[in-house]
């Protein structure tokens, strides 16, 4: 049985060839430590580094390469923006749609003295802007969204939500684009972005165990580093370098994955980001479409657009558990997905789906509409098996 990968709201696979050749480049011809020891391989292991920076700036429209802290991954990057942007006393809002990555971090934030708002989303995960200004306050420091969920795939509004922070510089607007960095164009200037969170695994085709921060210049000063230690640079002095990246950059980096990172996002450019989403757009809308007559027995969540999500859809089979429905794709259709509650009880409670969770197919660039036409025809028959009405 073929296997068809439906789950790449989770990590992206397969990867570009590109990206598995500049790991394997990386370990078998520089292997050394970049920026630490002055030696040729060192110098090239950097340079790796330099690369892929360089690219995530051009795709996130950063001028400076250098306001980029790499990360294992975007809940690291959260924590960073979080935890060292947050002190007793500081207001921060977020919307009904997070993931665990922020709502942990908050949770743990507001045990600790920090006032945390939640602005209630829509049933499908959409949330007003207007919503989201009604409880800013005069000690609101950080406004934290994801850009899209990982449940529904539901976009919310970054643009409007940066342009009415505008007037209010002492705000820092956080995206987490786990779900969108490469999915989506993402322009940190056009959105008023102070934070972006994201992930190298998902659209950005890195591996595993990459990630990274953006961080607006003149910010760093008002967000403690997470971790301190060694960085290369600075090495006479015992405190911790005030400049970027090393600020937030302690110890030996991940230089293969950063390889494989920089890798995956010159594909991305190469391919065009608006290429990426058309292809997904239509690969989301295939599903949606291939759905229509199932309606009494698949109950869909988020918004049931291609144009308004990402290439992610929740849906529960009536009198099916979720678990159950994906031991049926895996077993008998060899379709991996992702069942559950997601990391994302929040966003859960909101769409009504709690504890119950959800099925949820994540499409990505690699997969075909003979995969998407094939899902459709295994929740056919699922439905047509177990999905009847009261039994
Ligand atoms: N956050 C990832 C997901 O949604 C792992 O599956």
């Amino acid at each position: 049985m073929k296997t068809i990968y439906l789950d790449n709201a989770a990590t992206s696979f397969p990867k570009p060839e590109a990206m598995l050749s500049a790991m394997t480049a990386y370990q078998r011809n520089v292997g050394a430590n970049p920026g630490r020891s002055g030696h040729g391989l060192s110098i090239d292991a950097g340079r790796i580094i330099c690369e892929a920076r360089e690219s995530l700036a051009l795709l996130f429209h950063v001028e400076d390469p250098l306001r980029i802290v790499l990360t294992k991954n975007s809940t690291e990057a959260l924590n960073i923006a979080l935890q060292g942007g947050l002190r007793p006393g500081d207001h921060v809002i977020t919307s009904g749609m997070e993931h665990n990555s922020v709502m942990r971090p908050l949770r743990f934030l507001e045990g600790r003295g920090v006032e945390l708002s939640v602005v209630p989303c829509s049933p499908r995960g959409e949330m007003d802007p207007e919503d989201l200004k009604k409880v800013l306050r005069k000690n609101t420091r950080i406004v934290v969204v994801t850009h899209a969920s990982n449940v529904t795939g539901t976009i919310l509004p970054v643009e409007a939500i940066g342009e009415l922070l505008q007037d209010r510089p002492d705000v820092m607007f956080c995206v987490d684009a786990a779900q969108t960095a490469g999915a989506l164009p993402i322009d940190v200037e056009k959105m008023n972005i102070d934070l972006l969170a994201f992930t190298g695994h998902k659209s950005l085709f890195g591996p595993q165990g990459t990630g990274g921060l953006y961080i607006r210049e003149g910010l760093d000063q008002r967000i403690a580093p997470l971790m301190m230690g060694g960085t290369g640079s600075r090495s006479e002095f015992e405190e911790q370098p005030e400049f970027m990246p090393d600020r937030y950059e302690s110890g030996t980096p991940n230089t293969i994955g950063i390889a494989g990172l920089g890798a995956g996002v010159s594909f991305v450019l190469e391919q065009t980001v608006e290429a990426v989403r058309a292809r997904e757009e239509e690969l989301a809308s295939r599903f949606l479409a291939g759905l229509q007559d199932l309606r009494d027995e698949v109950i869909l969540y988020g918004p049931q657009d291609a144009s308004r999500q990402t290439a992610v859809v929740s849906f529960n089979i009536k009198n099916v558990t979720s678990s159950d429905a994906a031991d049926y794709f895996e077993e008998q259709r060899g379709i991996l997905c992702r069942p559950g509650l997601h990391c994302a009880p929040s966003a859960h409670r909101t769409i009504g789906t709690f504890p119950r969770g959800t099925v949820r197919f994540s499409f990505g660039f690699f997969n075909t509409q003979q995969e998407v036409d094939d899902a459709c025809e295994a929740l056919r028959e699922l439905v047509k098996r177990k999905g009847k009405p009261g039994s």
